[in-house]
């Protein structure tokens, strides 16, 4: 073969000419200076160039392209600290190629979370991570409008009537969960009072996913997770990452299990909804009878599709944020066991029948424990699963004085382009404005002149504004925002308490625990999450109050 070819092609041609004359240490030695020389290129341009006075300071970066991605990504709240001291509240940052301009602080949030639609997109920001893997036509794959009014299909089944049912659904599904997960093995023994261990946030975040199916999701999809919908979720989770934020369409495995999944996972709800409607069966206490037949203001009735797509973003969008605040509100009363007693007495008090056993509690109920409450208020503030918040810029924003004090040239401008990011999160632990800023203390929202109660009182009961989803609190300018602000405010944000609070109080009521010390947070994920592996230590509840 290769004498075949020779004879057509002769070697000699195949060679380049003048090869023999290269000098490879030449070569070798001009290819790896120039990395040198991209770097040194960037650090002059970022400081001999004349730089446009309207647009906010750059943070210096070494890289071009890369920018201050590893500084971000490894602690994004630290990174808006560092730069808050050299550049002031609003900067911008490079991170792979893309301008991120940073605006902190309760009048950063006000600005980007209240912003027009006319200047701020999250649809734009966020539909390269999210259409893939909720499919189309929802959330941020359609107009604004569209999905504020899907917002308000939602609200709709997230009833108090369906909250009230939820409660008691929730406490059942985690007795049974303690009763048989191997996790819990020593509890399961009902004489022991031995201490084991358990992987905090792996547990936490089966405890959540099966409480959401159990109650939002609905009982088939209830019982599909011990089988196929598990893997299901798992690969479109895959596909949830901050790299298929930034490179949404990658010819990888990954990508491919992502959109498999999705088609699938999409066919799984439509062939639920199909069946319950063959059989009669729309009136389910679940999110996909509340969606179900809802009709948009055009006269447009819903699709199957759209239910289906919506459903997976809410299991999306709930998962992550409430299981990592279940896991880190379980690791802090297992690290402060004076206030997990004090969470027990709460309940001995309220729910205490006469044989000394503890009655379930109801959904209205459970708004009265304040214990309970500045557990959870305290543990959103310190861990806000979503750090950054972000927007794209459609038209230049002009940044009020107020926020960042004008340069020569006159106010600063955020120009389209631009991707706008908010930080309710770093707000939330800056120590310029709370006491004790890094202190996990839930008793500072049950003190009612503290800053805590009236940050709350701004985010609850300030002024209402109706996007299209019924009135919500404004709050966009509030130091305390852990379910966002404005138009895109969350809508899961009572299911959330309920979860977060009913599962904990489950637990509480059965189990004692302890943890040396807090872990750190990991952002290698799109969500902010403890860093593994958790591991907190339990035993069958043993200290009786009467
Ligand atoms: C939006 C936090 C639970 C559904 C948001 C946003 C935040 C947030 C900060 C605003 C994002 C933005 O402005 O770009 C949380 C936290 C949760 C939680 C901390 C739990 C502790 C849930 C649950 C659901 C849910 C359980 C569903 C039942 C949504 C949806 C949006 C959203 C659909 C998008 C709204 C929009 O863009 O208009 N959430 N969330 N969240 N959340 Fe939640």
């Amino acid at each position: 073969m290769a004498g075949n070819f020779t004879r057509i092609l002769p070697l000699e041609d195949l060679s380049f000419p003048g090869l023999a004359d290269v000098n490879y240490v030449k070569l070798l030695a001009t290819l790896a200076a120039f990395p040198v020389v991209v770097i040194i290129l960037n650090i002059l341009s970022q400081f001999l160039l004349p730089r446009d006075k309207s647009l906010p300071p750059v943070v210096f970066h070494w890289v071009p392209i890369v920018g201050s991605a590893i500084e971000y990504g490894m602690d994004p709240l630290g990174f808006y600290d560092r730069c808050r001291e050299k550049y002031g509240n609003v900067f911008t940052f490079v991170l792979f190629g893309r301008r991120m301009t940073v605006a902190l602080g309760p009048k950063g949030s006000n600005l980007i979370l209240g912003g027009k639609l006319s200047e701020v997109s999250a649809e734009e920001a966020y539909t390269p991570l999210t259409t893939p893997v909720f499919g189309p036509g929802v959330v941020y794959d359609c107009p604004n409008h569209i999905l504020m009014e899907q917002k308000k299909f939602v609200k709709f089944g997230l009833s108090t009537d369906n909250f009230r049912a939820y409660v008691g659904m929730i406490e059942d599904e985690i007795t049974t969960f303690i009763n048989n997960d191997p996790a819990f093995f020593v509890f399961q023994d009902k004489k022991s009072t031995e201490w084991e261990t358990f992987q905090a946030f792996k547990t936490c975040s089966e405890m959540t996913i099966l409480t959401a199916s159990r109650t939002l999701q609905g009982p088939e999809i209830r019982a599909a997770l011990n089988k196929s919908f598990a893997d299901l979720y798992h690969d479109l989770d895959n596909g949830f990452t901050p790299i298929n934020w930034l490179m949404p369409n990658l010819p990888l495995p990954s990508y491919r299990r992502r959109d498999a999944a999705q088609k699938a996972m999409s066919d799984f709800y439509v062939n639920i909804i199909q069946k319950r409607r063959a059989e009669n069966r729309m009136d389910e206490r679940d999110m996909m009878a509340a969606l179900c037949g809802q009709k948009y203001k055009d006269g447009r009735t819903v699709t199957d599709r759209e239910v289906a797509h919506m459903l997976t973003a809410l299991l999306m969008a709930g998962q992550h944020t409430s299981s990592s605040s279940v896991a880190w509100t379980v690791m802090h009363m297992a690290n402060s066991p004076t206030v997990a007693e004090a969470l027990y007495e709460e309940q001995v008090k309220h729910f205490s029948n006469p044989d000394g056993t503890l009655r379930p509690m109801t959904y209205e109920e459970m708004k009265e424990l304040p214990v309970l409450d500045g557990i959870i208020r305290e543990t959103l503030r310190l861990h806000s699963p979503i750090h950054t918040i972000m927007r794209t810029v459609v038209s230049d924003i002009v940044v009020p004085s107020a926020l960042a004090a004008p340069s020569e040239d006159g106010q600063y401008i955020i120009p389209k382009g631009h991707t706008a990011v908010a930080s309710p999160a770093f707000t939330q632990i800056d120590r310029k404005i709370w006491k004790n800023h890094a202190e996990w203390d839930p008793y500072r929202w049950i003190d009612p002149s503290g800053e805590a109660a009236q940050a709350l009182q701004e985010y609850l009961t300030g002024e209402k504004v109706d996007y299209g989803y019924g009135f919500v609190s404004k709050g966009t300018e509030s130091v305390y925002q852990p379910f966002g602000a404005g138009r895109h405010r969350c809508i899961g944000e009572h299911f959330a308490y309920l979860q977060v609070g009913c599962i904990l109080i489950t637990l509480i009521r059965n189990l004692e625990f302890q943890l040396d010390t807090i872990p750190a947070s990991d952002y290698s994920s799109l969500f902010a999450c403890p860093q593994g592996p958790c591991t907190v230590r339990y035993r069958r509840r043993v200290t009786k109050l009467q």
